[in-house]
């Protein structure tokens, strides 16, 4: 199919091969690295190996495919609105890669082995190759629009629980401590009692991957970027699962929250979401 190579050379084997080099090098610096620093808030945190992996990602995706474009998280000034100002100038890129060198940083910093590494190319503004992979577990979890999901060459399929209260479910805690935390946390207070349990392990990108494999059922987040969805989003549809914002509008590359789960527990959750943001509970 000519939209996922160039010529012999496949888009997903070069997306493999770039995460798999990047993440063995991040490996290799858990517990060495040096200059910690902080971003848009004090909860924002940047190391030398982000910086250094985004450096690397970019080098292989140019030499790989000069003409493609890259958008990565330690390429944009930081902020809110960071990915969409960013993809507003891309617009016109034909192939763009979304790159998160390091998707969990916080868990990185302190030695708490939950991170990945998220690649997404998109043609035209859709996304046909997503690659998740978590170097300290060696899972690579790869996707290709419409052929499927997979982790270790076997086909991934989302979970089949029909029912909040058999349903393991993650979220994020979102940087935004003044504004889109606390409404986080009316989700929470509104789930928490209703699902079996809640996880908040620290990585969007590896989350959205566990909700493919089917060891999460849903997982929802505010105040996300481009970056850290883009690849998940991918894996999850192609896994037979439901991606939307946290409205229940269709996903996109635009949108700041997410709710992913396996299709049966999306709507409920939808709900509980709206009805606790609204009401403030
Ligand atoms: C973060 C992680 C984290 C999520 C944050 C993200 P980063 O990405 O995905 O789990 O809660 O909202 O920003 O900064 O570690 O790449
Ligand atoms: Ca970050
Ligand atoms: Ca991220
Ligand atoms: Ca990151």
């Amino acid at each position: 199919i000519p939209s996922f190579a160039v010529g012999s050379k496949s888009f997903t084997a070069v997306a493999i091969n770039i995460a798999s080099k990047a993440g063995e090098w991040i490996q290799s610096k858990l517990g060495d690295f040096n200059k910690l620093q902080t971003k848009y808030s004090s909860h924002d945190l940047v190391t030398e190996v982000d910086k250094g992996a985004e450096t690397m990602i970019r080098n292989l995706i140019q030499t790989h495919f000069p003409h493609h474009v890259v958008l990565g998280e330690e390429g944009v000034a930081p902020g809110p609105d960071a990915s969409k100002r960013a993809l507003e100038q891309l617009r016109d890129a034909e192939y763009l890669w979304i790159v998160d060198p390091l998707d969990g940083t916080t868990n990185f910093v302190h030695g708490f082995p939950f991170f990945s590494i998220s690649l997404a190319l998109a043609h035209k503004g859709e996304v046909i190759v997503g690659v998740v992979y978590n170097p300290v577990h060696n899972e690579l979890y790869v996707a290709e629009k419409g052929k499927g999901a997979y982790l270790k060459g076997k086909r991934m399929q989302v979970s089949s629980e029909a029912k909040l209260i058999d349903s393991l479910v993650a979220t994020g805690f979102p940087a935004d401590r003044a504004g889109a935390l606390p409404v986080n946390m009316r989700g929470v207070q509104a789930l928490a009692p209703k699902v079996r349990n809640l996880r908040v392990a620290g990585s969007a990108a590896l989350h959205m991957a566990y909700v493919a494999a089917g060891r999460l059922s849903g997982f929802w987040e505010i105040g996300l970027n481009s970056w850290d969805m883009a690849a998940g989003a991918l894996l999850i549809s192609e896994s037979g699962g439901k991606v939307t914002d946290t409205e229940g509008k269709p996903y996109s590359l635009h949108v700041r929250d997410v709710l992913a789960t396996n299709g049966h527990i999306h709507d409920e959750i939808q709900q509980e979401l709206s009805t606790a943001s609204a009401t403030g509970i």
